[in-house]
């Protein structure tokens, strides 16, 4: 990452922004032809190498995806599901193979054979539409309804209506920064994005950073398979969302909120907007907001194709318009982020906990849940389940109720699921009466909560097969900024894809042990240093199916 780079493409704000300008001029063609990529070198004078590494990166702006005119889903819960040949074969009646490419993925994971066309995701039994979809380009526009359900409504809590959700923003605008920044820090609230970070602590450290210029960026590039519940909320709930960002930019001080959604998600995108016109309709934002001084605006910046951009420091590189590399730390982004000012970045649930957090007081939040995991989760069932969809569930909730209570049990043999996305945990069924969702939980039994997006893997698929496409994952969104995952996810793919097709070929064990510990000790962030975690668990639940392809 570069400093002077981050400076250069700030020069005109988050208003004017390079990285919205290569995905608007990607549009059309499917990339962004060298004229305009050295017409925007120049203008932002960063060069043209800049540019051109940066569109590279990029599924859907990279030269690979010229002509591109469908997608298909590739994630863990449509192979699982088998779903994809069919979708191809279909799609193939009206495209030619170069013409469609890959998502991963449509968050469409409760009904699979999901693809996209002409700006629009379609799941479920639409693929037996596809010439009414391809001869119409995006005028037919299913809705896909999944399950919602909960034990503790807070976040699927029924909307009401505008006017009367930011009627508490009067008063919380009122009190000081502090105060409200001490019902965040009293909720014990933890990030939802993975790590579990707490969200007081984290505010406390953008506040505390001296600067004009701050920002708070709402990380909705939800790209782990099997979870879709981010969707659901900027969907669904929009002005949650909003609300939560509104409230830590007047914590912290920052000016603007950047939404960062990803572009497989296009609804989102368009409902997001329509909600932030909302509030614009209500004067709820611009300069001096209620006549409180505080001045605070959004910004949606679409995002192009790149898992790695969930990483927080490669999400601010993109929104630069730099690679989407992951930065070094220190310094943390609460201090030299977005345009190298104090950024914070949180999670899509995490910032919609913030409205009934300020409702009903720090306290009764941290009254919900464990001691160390607070609230409620959103959890996400894919398609093996008899009810598949997105539950709120109380922190502290054993797996077996979300399993059976909310998901109506398997639908058909499962042996594992992969909980918390690539990065999470191969959970065996046998397991299932030993967990609860919290963080703790997981943890403790060798697992991890991440997303809480949950992928099932049926009996019928080789757990050999699932790490060679977790591996193949990896090493395809890697950003190859450091070289244990550069090469490491590219050697454990080779190693489980020669098994698989070379019954004279062992994966040496002790080869493979080394690899899962460079990769999981020298990795330089969680997408490298995490993909070890669901091999080991395989490897210790899986011993006897996976010990023919060892040696
Ligand atoms: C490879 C990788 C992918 C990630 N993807 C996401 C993501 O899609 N959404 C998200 O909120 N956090 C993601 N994170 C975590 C973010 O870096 C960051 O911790 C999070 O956005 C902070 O928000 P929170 O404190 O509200 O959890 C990812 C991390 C890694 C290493
Ligand atoms: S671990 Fe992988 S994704 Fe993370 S910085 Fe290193 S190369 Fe990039």
């Amino acid at each position: 990452m570069s400093k002077n780079l981050s400076e250069l493409s700030g020069r005109g704000g988050i208003v004017d922004n390079l990285f919205e300008k290569m995905g608007n001029a990607a549009e059309k063609s499917g990339t962004v032809s060298q004229e305009e990529l050295d017409r925007l070198a120049k203008e932002f004078l960063v060069g043209k190498a800049n540019t051109y590494g940066t569109v590279t990166a990029y599924d859907f702006m990279k030269p690979e995806n010229k002509g591109k005119k469908a997608y298909i889903c590739n994630g863990s819960a449509c192979l699982c599901a088998g779903t994809q040949d069919k979708v191809m074969d279909s799609l193939s009646e009206h495209y030619k193979r170069e013409e469609i490419g890959h998502m991963t993925c449509l968050g469409r994971c409760h009904e699979n054979s999901a693809f996209h066309i002409g700006g629009v995701n379609y799941s479920g039994d639409a693929s037996q539409k596809m010439s009414e979809i391809v001869s119409t380009q995006g005028a037919l526009q299913p809705k896909d309804a999944y399950n919602v359900g909960s034990n503790k409504e807070l976040l699927t809590e029924a909307f009401t209506d505008v006017d009367a959700y930011y009627s508490i923003i009067h008063d919380v605008l009122k009190r000081s920064p502090e105060e409200v920044l001490g019902e965040i820090k009293d909720s014990n609230i933890r990030g939802r994005g993975g790590a579990g970070f707490p969200m007081g602590v984290k505010w406390d450290f953008c506040r505390k950073a001296e600067s004009d210029t701050k920002f708070i960026i709402c990380n909705a590039d939800e790209g782990d398979p099997g979870a879709y519940s981010d969707r659901y909320l900027l969907e669904e709930r929009p002005h949650s969302v909003l609300f939560g960002m509104m409230v830590g930019g007047f914590c912290m001080g920052a000016q603007w909120g950047i939404l960062y959604i990803r572009a497989e998600y296009p609804e989102s995108v368009d409902i997001v907007n329509a909600a932030i016109q909302e509030l614009r309709d209500r004067n709820l934002l611009g300069d001096n907001i209620l006549g409180t001084g505080f001045n605070f605006d959004f910004k949606v910046i679409k995002a192009q194709g790149a898992y790695i951009c969930g990483e927080e420091t490669a999400l601010i590189n993109s929104i630069e318009g730099q690679r989407p590399e992951v930065r070094t730390r220190p310094p943390f982004p609460a201090i030299q982020g977005l345009f190298n000012k104090p950024t914070i970045v949180n999670n899509v649930e995490t910032l919609a906990a913030v409205h009934w957090i300020l409702d009903n007081g720090g306290s009764a939040y941290a009254a919900l849940g464990t001691d160390k995991s607070t609230g409620t989760k959103l959890v996400c069932l894919d398609s093996f389940f008899n009810k598949p969809g997105m539950y709120e569930v109380e922190m502290g909730t054993s797996l077996r109720t979300v399993i059976d209570d909310f998901g109506g049990g398997f639908k058909e043999p499962v042996k594992a699921m992969h909980i918390g996305g690539p990065l999470g945990g191969m959970v065996p069924v046998s397991k299932i009466d030993d967990l609860a969702i919290d963080f703790e939980s997981f943890s403790t039994n060798g697992f991890l909560l991440g997303h809480a997006s949950v992928v099932c893997i049926p009996e019928k698929i080789e757990i050999i097969k699932y790490l060679e496409h977790l591996m193949e994952f990896a090493a395809y969104e890697s950003c190859g900024k450091c070289f244990p995952c550069r090469l490491g996810t590219t050697r454990g793919q080779e190693m489980f894809a020669k098994a698989i097709n070379d019954e004279n070929y062992k994966i040496d064990r002790d080869l493979l042990n080394d690899l899962l510990d460079t990769l999981q000790e020298g990795s330089l962030c969680a997408h490298g240093g995490g993909i070890p975690l669901p091999v080991k668990n395989a490897l210790h639940y899986f011993e006897d199916e996976l010990s023919q392809y060892l040696a």
